[in-house]
């Protein structure tokens, strides 16, 4: 699985430091009981709510729910991969990162073993490009481009190149010893077939280097000539490539502008590229996957103003709300998103061939701040005329203006939100209820109050990095992701699930005695979860907290391991054993109730005269214990 890690290591870096050193030395803290506290480096906010624990090791913000153990701490607040955290940590700790014993792919991978891979990746590059300009088929190549509208000036600055018909041109170039063939076959240039055969990936295509921030080529999109499918082909995920992370045209952007002041994101690459070639080299694109939090960031980091630019049809509305929801968190003081729809059927691309510079510059500079996106695009499902369509816009706008940093954009949200809805300001941030306390939650049982502050149904859940599907898909597909959770577990027992999950990430011995077998016909991810963290813990009894966060750190589960232990952190250790079995039993006995029930509906389905005496017996018996589950619960 993506993300697991060498564990011995991890172990006994994770043993050495306190994390308490390390968040101290970045960011002040406060001790406050048991725990030291802090504003939260991760969001901007005036009264503490970012929390470290000594005990476990690890850090939990109650205000935008970072959380994790060192290392993620150094990742996060760094800004670094995790092999250059574990070195950063390792190195103040006086520890050799050990590199022989890397399972190829794994986050453990040194950055420094990647330099080969580096230099495949870059002399493909020159390959194409060479081939761009003097293979014999490179004519249809070149034309096509041209019919595209791009000078040989533009081509060279986004370094664009031919792979030639053949199944085996890289290969001949780049790939003449065994361990250059293997190298290209890690940077996914090459591809092996069951018959360990060995051929180029890029073939027939134009192809459009994808360089990170620092110009290095990582990887590679190629489009087709014609309109055969699929139209492009991208380069898999490697060790270097991490699409959900990168943005085409960034490097290009930054370089060929001494002073940006905005950058556009657009769908694709050629949109990229035209715009470009139209005198407006400020567009970046990502690579097929939806925006996220981490290329805002990014983005951020570089200039106060992002403009999205989406095609006007349902995949680019649906692509604009998953960027909408992945801006706010860091829509800080000074920072501006606006949001623009293209009409059906275009793209920055046709747009600006068509229209020139000056038209698409207007029509960004018209672009929809997010506020008026996002109130817009709620109402739209309701009449704000009436008392409650008004009502109801103000209760499903709540929970996105909750996740906005604090500051005076957030207060002006709330206003505009007041104006539209005719509700004061007061009542409408009473709506959000901030994240309850530990006194005020039950000692076992759900938290119900989240059900207020879950986003609209009709919004999908974020899309996992993945393979690229075509971007009407891609969102159906993140839709049905739903699905992929398993069936939907009661949310009682869901959330008695969750918190044994919190709480065995707390004090991993808890879950030394549980009986992984008894949960064993549950298909929800967080079942599935708890069974794994029981049996990881069956084979490893003394695993820390920190280890464990460690060993799922940077998967989906990880994500909600530290959600949920996060919510714990300031249970006393002395109710834990009895919380622990308290919300077991809750969970055993719903599992139960659900086999009886099924039991007992198949029983009613005969009429009661048509029983024989034994069923009837039955029938009486699952009555009762299930009145006496129900009286437990
Ligand atoms: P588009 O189809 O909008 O790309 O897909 P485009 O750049 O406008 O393509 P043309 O050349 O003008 O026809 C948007 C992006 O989605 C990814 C690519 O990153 C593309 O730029 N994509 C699209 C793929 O990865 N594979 C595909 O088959 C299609
Ligand atoms: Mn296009």
């Amino acid at each position: 699985m993506a993300g697991r890690i060498p564990q011995k290591f991890l172990d006994d870096l994770l043993d050495r430091l306190d994390i308490v050193d390390v968040i101290d030395r970045r960011v002040k803290l406060r001790k406050t009981g048991k725990n030291y506290s802090a504003c939260c480096p991760f969001h901007d906010e005036k009264t503490p709510s970012f929390s470290v624990n000594p005990e476990k090791q690890f850090f939990y913000c109650f205000g935008c729910g970072a959380g994790g153990n060192a290392i993620g701490f150094v990742m996060d607040y760094e800004k670094l991969d995790f092999p250059e955290a574990v070195e950063n940590l390792a190195q103040s700790a006086g520890l050799e990162v050990p590199r022989e014993e890397a399972r190829p792919g794994s986050a453990a991978n040194s950055a420094d073993s990647n330099k080969p891979l580096y230099e495949s990746l870059e002399q493909s590059a020159q390959f194409y490009e060479r081939s761009l300009r003097q293979h014999p088929a490179a004519g249809s190549a070149v034309d096509y481009l041209k019919s595209r509208g791009l000078t040989g000036e533009i081509a060279k600055a986004f370094r664009l190149g031919y792979a030639p018909p053949g199944w085996d041109n890289l290969i001949a170039a780049c790939g003449q010893s065994e361990a250059e063939q293997e190298r290209l076959l890690k940077c996914g240039m090459l591809i092996k077939n069951d018959r360990d055969r060995v051929y180029d990936r890029f073939r027939e295509r134009v192809i459009f280097p994808i360089l990170d921030q620092r110009g290095r080529v990582i990887a590679f999109g190629g489009r087709v000539l014609g309109d055969d499918k699929p139209k492009y082909l991208n380069s898999p995920e490697t060790p270097v490539f991490h699409k959900s992370r990168e943005l085409y045209g960034l490097y290009q952007a930054r370089k060929y502008n001494n002073r940006l002041e905005r950058i556009v994101v657009v769908e694709g690459y050629m949109d990229v590229i035209a715009l470009a070639q139209h005198g407006i080299g400020y567009a970046v694109a990502t690579l097929g996957t939806a925006t996220s939090e981490a290329h805002l960031e990014r983005l951020y980091r570089l200039v106060p103003e992002v403009i999205f630019c989406f095609d006007g049809d349902d995949a680019g509305r649906k692509a604009a709300f998953r960027a909408l929801e992945s801006a706010l968190p860091v829509m800080q003081d000074g920072r501006q998103a606006r949001f623009l729809f293209l009409d059906e059927g275009e793209d920055p691309d046709t747009l600006v061939r068509k229209k020139g510079r000056d038209f698409i510059e207007a029509r960004f500079n018209g672009a929809a701040p997010l506020e008026t996106y996002l109130f817009d695009h709620l109402s739209e499902a309701m009449d704000v005329a009436t008392m409650d369509g008004r009502a109801r816009l103000s209760k499903l706008a709540a929970p996105f203006l909750q996740r906005l940093p604090d500051g005076v954009f957030k207060e002006l949200m709330y206003q505009d939100l007041a104006r539209r809805t005719g509700i004061d300001l007061d009542s409408l941030k009473r709506l959000q209820a901030p994240p309850p306390t530990p006194e005020q939650r039950p000692t076992s049982g759900p938290v119900m109050a989240e059900s207020e502050l879950t986003p609209p149904p009709f919004d999908a859940p974020p899309l996992e990095d993945g393979d690229w599907e075509p971007t009407g898909q891609q969102f159906d597909e993140a839709e049905s992701n739903a699905e992929r959770t398993g069936p939907a577990l009661d949310p009682r027992v869901h959330s008695a699930v969750q918190r044994l999950l919190g709480l065995t990430v707390l004090k991993p011995v808890l879950a030394k005695d549980l009986d992984t077998g008894e949960l064993v016909d549950g298909s929800h991810e967080d079942l599935t979860l708890l069974r794994e963290l029981a049996n990881h813990i069956h084979e490893n009894p003394q695993i820390s907290s920190a280890a464990l966060l460690g060993y799922w750190y940077g998967t989906s589960d990880g994500q909600r391991l530290a959600d949920y232990s996060g919510r714990e952190t300031l249970i006393e250790d002395a109710g834990l054993d009895a919380l622990f079995t308290g919300l077991l039993d809750q969970v055993r006995n719903h599992r139960q109730a659900v086999s009886l029930n099924e039991r007992l509906r198949a029983l009613k389905a005969k009429p009661f005269a048509d029983l024989d005496t034994d069923e009837k017996q039955e029938l009486m018996a699952i009555t009762r214990q299930l009145r006496t589950l129900k009286g437990r619960s």
